[in-house]
Parts: C-alpha cells; structure tokens; sequence
C-alpha cells in the first residue's frame, strides 16, 4: 500500500496522463500554482459546476444566479478589508533567497513534533497489542508528554502573535525554535513582513491616470454590490440567495500542493440573505445542507468533517469548515460562514448608497445579515479525483487503474466499441454513437484490442461501455459493461440510455 504522499504523485501524474490536469504553460517550465485543465479535466469541472448550480439554484426557489466581473471598482477592497487585512506574514532566507510564510514555518515545525508523537504511539501499539490505551499512553509516557508541552508553548506564543501583528514576536520564535531553510539549510533570516494577497494591475490605457485595480480574490464581493439590484429585480423576499461560480486570485505564497492552493482559482459561492437575528438558525441549516450535497456524491462520510472555528474573523459571528481527507490529510474544503451584515454595512458605508431591504410584514427597512457557502471548485475537482482514484488487482492476476468517478460528474458517460473493424461493425456502433451523442457526452474507439480499450475508459471513469458485435447486427443488442463490477449484460439498443440516465439519477 502507498503511503500517501506516494499516493499524491500518482494521482498528479495520473492525471497529466489522462489529460485531466496540466501545469500551465509547461513548454515554458510551467508558472507555478497555476494548473490547465485538459481535455477530460474540462468536462469533470463543468460536470461539478453544473452538479453544484443545479442544487443551488435550480432546486431552490428563493436562490438566483449571478455572473458578474472579475474587475471591480477598487473601493470595493477597501470596504471588504482586502486592501488593508489580506495578507500573510512572510520571511525570506537570504542564502536560498527563497520565500515562506513565516506561520507555516512554525506549524510545519509542529507537525515534525506530532509526527514523533505518532511514531511512538504506533511503536507502543505494536508493543502492547490489544492491552494498549492510546488515551492513557498519550497523558503518560514521559516522551510523548514532553513534546505535547512543547506542542503547547509553540501555540501559545504563535497565535497571539499573529492576532497582534506581532512581526518581532513571530521572527523570535522562528529563531528560538532554530528552524532552518528546508532549502539552503540556513538559519539567516530577514524580518517579518505582511504580504498582500491581491493582484493589481491598471486600468485605463495610459499608465498616467491610470487607476490601480485588483484581480477579485473572492467572488462573494460582486454578490454583495449586486445585492439590491437583484432583490429590486427579481422582487426577491428576504431569505433568499445569489449563487455564482467564477475565477478568483491569490497570490498565495506557499503553493506546493497541485491544485489544492493555486493562485489562480474558482469558486462556487451563495450569499443568503436573512433578517437579522435568523442568521444562526440559517448557518445551522446551510451547514447541514452543503455536506449531504457532498454525502450526495456517494464518497463516504468518514472523508468528511467539519471544522468549528473557535477563533473567528472581525465579522463573523459563527464559521466552519467542512474539511475532506485529501491524500495530504484533513483539509478545508468549503466554508460556510455567518458575515452578519459586515459586507452590506461596509458597503453602505463606502458608496454612500443605501443597502437596504423594506420588511412589509415589520414595515421597516434594515441591513439583511448574510450567511454565506463557499466552496472551492479546484477543491472539488481534486477531492473528486483523489477518492475516484483505484489500483486493482483483478481475479486474473491483472492489474487496472479505474477512476470511481461518481457517475453524474464522469467525463464520459459512455463509450461505444465495435467489436472488430469489419462486416458492418463499425458503421452499427458509429449508428448507436450518433444517436447518444445529443444526450450524453459519449466516445467511439474501434483501436486496439477490447481488454484495452475498457482500460482506456476504466482510467478516465467512463461508467458504462458498449460493444457491437455480430448479434447486434441480427437483433439489435449490444452488450454493456459496468466500469466498478465490471459485470456485462446484453440488453436492447433502446435501452442504453435510461440505463445511463437511471445510473446518473442515484447522485440526487
Ligand atoms: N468568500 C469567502 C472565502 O473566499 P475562503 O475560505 O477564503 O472564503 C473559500 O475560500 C474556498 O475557496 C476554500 O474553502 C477553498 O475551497 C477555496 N480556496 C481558497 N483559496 C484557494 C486557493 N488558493 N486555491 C484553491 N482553492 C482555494
């Protein structure tokens, strides 16, 4: 069995292979944290957004869409706090001259201390056998004691400094806890200085009198300044939502992990507005709702947790995460967050406009608070991905890949194969493709042997593959085959597609 990180290359490389994800420009060395997605990866992503919209939007009333710009008037970032809050404090090695965020340095730092603590706990386990406590071992042994104290003493110094701002504090520690350059191994550090994440760029065609402006970092904020326009348009009444799903830009400074932290990114976020004072009630609701939309994907729902956040933003007054086992561990993958009417206020205040909804049934006019769901396509797409991804060893011996892609996001829906390349085959099975075409995304392969061309499909996650052979020219059969039990049964050319389509209505 791989260990996990061997399990995130194959998974990087088998997606590169299979022509789902690649580096961006990789003629040129590739740009790094930012990712193309190929040719199976576009209809995976598309599949997800559409899967995404459709429980959003089209499965509730009182929830609209919206696309609006990536520019926006700058004032915006300065109302939202981006301009001013959001950033990360970064630290330079002078030798490698390479650039980390200086928390992370510490909390990887962390992590080596858990990392030996695991370790010892697996060799006592292995000691013990069944008689083992893992509770009473951890408040025990003198070891594992020691390190969880020292665990302790790093956050209690870490956390308060980077609520504060505390540059010196945090740069103190990194030199107290004589953490080195995992790449110059060197401890000659610069000081702690606050990085924004925003991109800028100009606007205007001159650079004189050109205004400075901000490539969104979340889409959330053109939900906000189209708050009313939308709510006056559609005669909408308070709760409801606006759902939008587009590109947004951080320059992140730690960007190792595939497309799990890209600087280039999308996400799918519902803004929903409620009167002040039902926002806990809504944040409870929309909380359970977003994770049976994941449970509905049929992944397990060991792969998911939520997350409490104890310590919240300015403007929040509840927030969690829902967090999924990637191969690199537990991480965010969506959150569902109570702004109050932090954003809507800030807005008010900045544009001089007013921001408003009219009660009928209080007759009286108030800022709604906002609950708001965002999660991270990209995200997505690799939570999708790494839990699809499967090596089998078959009765034969054999060995395939296949991607246990649930089957409403499958690139793929069907594939159709003549069984050889002659006496009229191909021209039944092109007859059969034409036809399923206008319903499902389906693809036609007569190369190579058929044991191959299920490989093919089996790696891609195409759920069902169809083959034409003699008898399908006499009675009008084919026979189909199921990608996960990889079960084959003959049925009628008719019913191809309520097959497909019953498959595809289990993710609902
Ligand atoms: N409007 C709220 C907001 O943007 P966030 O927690 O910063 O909240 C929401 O981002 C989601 O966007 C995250 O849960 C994650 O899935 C995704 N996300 C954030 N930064 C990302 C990045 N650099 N690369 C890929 N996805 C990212």
């Amino acid at each position: 069995m791989a260990n996990n990180e061997d399990l995130f290359k194959k998974i990087i490389s088998h997606a590169k292979e299979y022509g789902f994800v690649f580096q961006s420009s990789e003629i040129y060395d590739g740009l790094s944290a930012v990712y193309d997605y190929g040719q199976y990866g576009a209809e995976l992503k598309n599949n997800i957004k559409n899967y995404w919209w459709k429980a959003m939007v089209q499965h509730h009333e009182n929830i609209v869409g919206l696309d609006a710009a990536i520019f926006m008037h700058p004032t915006t970032w300065k109302a939202s706090g981006h301009v001013d809050a959001f950033s990360d404090p970064m630290i330079d090695n002078k030798d490698s001259k390479k650039r980390y965020r200086a928390d992370v340095l510490v909390e990887d730092f962390m992590a080596k201390i858990e990392a030996k603590i695991n370790k010892e706990v697996v060799k006592a386990a292995k000691r013990f056998g069944d008689t083992f406590d893992k509770g009473q071992f951890l408040d025990t042994n003198p070891r594992v004691v020691k390190n969880k104290e020292k665990i302790e003493a790093i956050k209690n110094r870490l956390y308060p400094a980077m609520d504060n701002n505390d540059f010196d504090g945090i740069k103190q520690l990194i030199i107290d806890l004589e953490i080195a350059c995992p790449v110059s191994g060197s401890r000659n550090w610069t000081d702690v200085r606050q990085f924004n994440l925003m991109f800028s760029t100009q606007i205007g065609s001159t650079a004189e009198g050109a205004n400075q402006i901000y490539l969104r970092p979340e889409t959330a904020q053109g939900i906000f300044v189209n708050y009313l326009n939308v709510q006056k348009t559609g005669r909408m009444k308070l709760p409801f939502g606006i759902a939008q799903i587009g590109k947004a830009f951080r320059n992140e400074i730690v960007a190792r992990q595939f497309i799990f932290r890209m600087r280039e990114f999308e996400q799918m976020e519902m803004q929903f507005f409620v009167k002040p004072g039902e926002e806990l009630k809504w944040y409870e609701h929309w909380k359970q709702e977003r994770l049976n939309w994941h449970l509905s994907l049929g992944i397990p729902a060991e792969k998911y947790r939520f997350h409490d956040h104890e310590k919240l933003a300015h403007y929040a007054n509840a927030a969690a995460d829902i967090e999924f086992d990637f191969p690199i561990g537990f991480k965010e993958l969506e959150g569902i967050h109570s702004r109050t009417d932090f954003d809507l206020g800030a807005h008010q205040k900045h544009s001089g406009k007013k921001l408003q909804f009219f009660d009928p049934e209080l007759n009286e006019s108030y800022v709604p608070y906002v609950v708001e769901t965002s999660i991270g396509l990209d995200r997505t797409f690799l939570a999708v991905f790494s839990h699809a991804y499967t090596e089998e060893v078959l009765d034969d011996g054999s060995e395939r890949i296949v991607m246990n892609i649930p089957p409403v996001l499958s690139p793929i829906k069907a594939a159709v194969f003549p069984l050889i390349k002659k006496g009229g085959l191909p021209e039944k099975a092109r007859e059969i493709f034409d036809d399923l075409k206008l319903d499902w995304m389906c693809q036609y392969d007569e190369k190579d042997a058929i044991g191959r061309r299920y490989r093919r499909q089996d790696a891609i996650g195409t759920p069902y593959c169809i083959t034409v052979d003699h008898q399908t020219l006499e009675d009008n059969t084919v026979t189909i085959r199921e990608r996960d039990s990889m079960k084959q049964d003959r049925i009628s050319i008719e019913e191809i597609s309520g097959i497909i389509a019953g498959r595809i209505k289990e993710n609902r």
